[in-house]
């Protein structure tokens, strides 16, 4: 039989939806250009850790014990590490589910909302598993107003269906680095009507000063369909073990529950999150880090009057005067990873990861030439 399995009804409705297309590993620059000195700024890692005191314990775990060696299967639930997150975020137990990396709760409330069909609101420009989460649980995006340089409420309030079931917000947005006011933050909360889920990821919040940053759990007694999410991928400096969390009310939680799959984070990234959710020293040390790497990226795009929109997240988004791709390109070649967003509709915008001061060096010797015309 050699009919394509495009046409077979099981798997004819996903030909349209698009693939992630994820950052480029160092590993596969390094096979496909023969490169050996390669900077990836390209996934919005954070290079400054993991701390040691995360690798001891991981490292306590692969040399095993009576209960938590690699041949057990981890707590299915991760009740270890709710309880911190728990503690740390001031909520009960039960308002607190773990994911595969944050991506993977992002696809569980999308499962579960859309079974029976329905649309999931989602702003232009956002990080693209909102939009793939929703079509391939079989959800219809509707795609609210917003720009490279603005976020818009009102339009996500107003892009609102009969049928709608979810509304995703990335707050700070990937990849504009955008973020709401906390009044409209407030209307959003306040007036979306009451049995549509507000799925706000918060994957790059702990980069925000906290002083200023309108936290959304701070509404989760006052709407119980509110999803706040956050990942250890970021800040927590631990992208390779995969793992995420969820905050919620305790019936949302209920609900998510019935569509994660048993055993859905494994133990190493339960007992690295656990002591990463408690070092608020590191969390301080890298969001400072952070501020001094985007003050001397704006110093040097300057120089080459180069536009960068947005101010949130550890990643800076640069506009070009020609297909960013092409550059990208470049410095692939010259050993540096960046991020075109030709996938995001901003095809003159390259997203550049804020790393090391030693990274941003190699960055801007590469880019600096081919720059020099302006960007
Ligand atoms: C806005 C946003 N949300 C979620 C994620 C996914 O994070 P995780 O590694 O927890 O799946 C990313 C990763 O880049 C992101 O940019």
């Amino acid at each position: 039989m050699n009919a394509s399995l495009s046409t077979v009804p099981a798997f004819e409705h996903l030909s349209s939806i698009p693939l992630y297309v994820p950052g480029k590993p160092i590993q596969e620059v390094q096979r496909e250009l023969g490169l050996t000195r390669i900077v990836k700024l390209a996934s919005n890692e954070n290079p400054w850790g993991p701390t040691e005191a995360v690798k001891a314990r991981v490292a306590a775990v692969i040399s095993g014990s009576e209960y938590e060696g690699l041949g057990l299967y981890p707590v299915s639930d991760g009740y270890y590490l709710r309880k911190r997150i728990a503690e740390r975020k001031a909520v009960s137990l039960d308002r607190v589910i773990l994911g595969n990396g944050s991506s993977e709760i992002l696809e569980m409330v999308a499962k579960a909302a859309f079974l029976e069909g329905g649309s999931a609101v989602i702003p232009k420009h956002s990080f693209a598993i909102y939009g793939i989460a929703t079509q391939t649980a079989g959800g219809r995006v509707i795609e609210s107003k917003a720009s490279a340089t603005e976020l818009d409420a009102d339009d996500i309030l107003r892009s609102v269906a009969a049928d709608t079931r979810l509304v995703y917000l990335g707050h700070p947005n990937n990849p504009t680095g955008l973020r709401l006011e906390r009044a409209a933050v407030e209307r959003l909360v306040r007036s979306l009507r009451e049995d549509i889920v507000l799925v706000v990821d918060q994957a790059y919040a702990e980069y925000e000063d906290p002083a200023d940053y309108p936290d959304t759990a701070s509404y989760l007694d006052e709407r119980p369909n509110l999803l706040v999410l956050h990942t250890f991928s970021k800040i927590h400096a631990l992208a390779a073990m995969r793992i995420g969390y969820g905050l919620g009310s305790k019936e949302l939680m209920g609900f998510l529950e019935r569509v994660r799959s048993p055993f859905n984070t494994n133990h190493l990234a339960q007992v690295a999150a656990e002591v990463a959710v408690q070092d608020v020293a590191f969390e301080t040390y890298s969001r400072q880090k952070n501020t001094e790497a985007r003050a001397a990226f704006l110093v040097e795009a300057g120089k080459h009057r180069c536009q960068l929109t947005g101010t949130g997240g550890n990643f800076v988004l640069m506009e070009t005067a020609f297909p960013a791709a092409d550059l990208f390109n470049e410095l692939l070649q010259r050993g540096v990873i960046v991020r075109p967003m030709q996938a995001y509709e901003l095809p003159n915008h390259i997203r550049i990861t804020l790393g090391k001061p030693e990274e941003m060096r190699a960055f801007w010797n590469a880019a600096g030439p081919l720059l020099d015309g302006g960007c």
